[in-house]
């Protein structure tokens, strides 16, 4: 089992080893990540990997193209490319989110 920290609500859960990151999300009832595309190409899942990023798969082809090089270099991800290998891994959301008082965790009834 991996286990993977979501900030800045420092929810935890463990999950399976190999688990997608919109398959963890998915089944999680206190974890809300938007997802648009899921196919690496709208930018809507942008996240930061804060530690533990050996914990997960490496950017796909998808994200190179997507995502500047400095930033793979400093965390940042696609989540709907991502896949938890093993290990511990903490996450935050992208920080330069047009709406910053947006907090896409957790859940919420609207
Ligand atoms: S959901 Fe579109 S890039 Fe991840």
């Amino acid at each position: 089992m991996a286990k993977i920290t979501f900030q800045p609500n420092n929810i935890t859960h463990e999950v399976s080893d190999g688990s997608s990151l919109i398959e963890v999300c998915e089944l999680l009832n206190d974890i809300s990540l938007p997802f648009g595309c899921t196919e690496g190409t709208c930018g809507i899942c942008e996240l930061t990997i804060l530690s533990g990023g050996k914990s997960c798969s490496p950017p796909t082809d998808n994200e190179i193209d997507y995502l500047y090089q400095e930033d793979i270099n400093a965390g940042m991800r696609l989540g709907c490319q991502m896949k938890i290998i093993s290990g511990e891994l903490t996450l935050t959301w992208k920080s330069n989110q047009t709406n910053k008082d947006e907090k896409p965790f957790p859940k919420t009834n609207y």
